[in-house]
């Protein structure tokens, strides 16, 4: 009998059931004797030993499921070192769990922080296979994350809603996209919805050059604009600033619930124009998996399936050049892939005339 265990960890998103589904039946294929072993709420589950034995017919029907059937829960990476208020010292502990369900390994489904984790328990001697998820599509070593493409279509929704309401007011519209650290979401969805401006945390927007780019339109005729704004984006001005300084400068600041009402305030001060300000939130992180989740989350399951046959321990399951590889957590773990303000798609989406605030 061969125990695998397996974890989501971390924010959910959009095919993590449809992942799971395609690690399980390219094992169930593989061996007759396998079972898989279920922690509940991600490392939680894996810490305070709750977890189930799945039945097969768990990973049935969940292909376009959204959300996750083993539930989730962050767990700080930087908090892993520290005991719980019992005094619990977390790593052994999962250490503990591992051993005593006499795992042959480790599934982990999780983004940047989980991936951490990952990594420390790999270094701590637990056979660890890692798949990519997140909607920030912010994990180094793969061209994509699962969960991305399918919050780009959420995200994409929101602004074409916007865009007809938008047209009909004429109004200035701010769209703010999730995306943590990086603007991929940011970028793709604003693109794809048609935004006139699109802010990222990547390339620091100037706010003179902003309202340039909105009185621009103006002149030309145009009745509405709408800038899709990464949660992360940030001004040059801020940027500039060291940690320590940005707080304080926050500190004796107006207080914004979120980058997104800032700038609106900052656009109707500046042009009197209305604006008005839109956030998905956590939408973008629901409902079902699209066509290329699906496909991804099939693809890297039956490999993770694959590597876990050929006892190939320590790696991330990632998609370089449409070909499913693995790659060493050692090498990626800790890393953040970001968006270069040099690459082609930037310097395609200003070919036709969408700001970055940057010039
Ligand atoms: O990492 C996924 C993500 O949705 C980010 O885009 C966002 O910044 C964060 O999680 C929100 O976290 P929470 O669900 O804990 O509010």
């Amino acid at each position: 009998m061969m125990r695998v265990g397996m974890l989501t960890s971390g924010g959910d998103c959009q095919s993590l059931n449809a992942t799971m589904r395609g690690v399980a039946k390219a094992l169930y294929r593989m061996y007759d004797d396998v079972e898989i072993i279920g922690f509940e709420d991600g490392y939680k589950g894996l810490i305070y030993a709750d977890y189930r034995v799945m039945q097969q017919s768990e990973f049935s029907g969940i292909l376009t499921e959204g959300g996750t059937i083993l539930g989730t829960s962050r767990q700080p990476f930087k908090l892993m070192r520290t005991p719980d208020e019992n005094g619990l010292d977390k790593v052994e502990a999962m250490k503990h769990t591992y051993k005593k369900l006499k795992l042959e390994c480790l599934v982990v489904l999780g983004g940047n922080g989980s991936q951490k984790t990952a990594n420390l328990l790999r270094e701590e001697g637990l056979n660890i296979i890692h798949l990519p998820k997140t909607i920030d599509n912010d994990l180094y070593g793969t061209d994509v994350t699962f969960g991305f493409q399918s919050a780009i279509n959420v995200a994409t929704n929101a602004i074409d809603c916007i865009h007809t309401t938008a047209a009909s007011h004429g109004r200035v519209f701010i769209v703010e996209v999730m995306g943590h650290k990086v603007g991929w979401l940011t970028l793709y969805a604003g693109i794809a919805g048609g935004a006139d401006i699109i802010l990222l945390p990547e390339i620091p927007y100037d706010l003179d050059i902003v309202v340039e780019a909105l009185k621009s339109r103006t002149k030309r005729g145009k009745r509405f604009s709408i800038l899709a704004v990464a949660e992360g984006a940030i001004s040059k001005e801020d940027a500039a600033l060291t940690k320590k300084e940005l707080k304080e400068k926050k500190k004796n600041g107006v207080i914004y619930p979120s980058v997104a009402y800032e700038i609106g305030a900052q656009i109707t001060e500046r042009t009197g124009q209305e604006v008005r300000v839109t956030v998905p939130g956590h939408m973008q992180r629901g409902g079902e998996p699209c066509p290329y989740d699906r496909v991804l989350s099939t693809r890297l399951g039956a490999e993770a399936a694959y590597l876990i046959k050929n006892k190939e321990y320590g790696n991330m399951v990632a998609v370089i050049n449409d070909e499913i590889v693995k790659v060493p957590l050692e090498e990626v773990a800790g890393k953040l892939k970001t968006v270069d303000p040099e690459s082609s798609i930037i310097k395609e989406a200003k070919m036709i005339g969408i700001s970055f605030g940057d010039e």
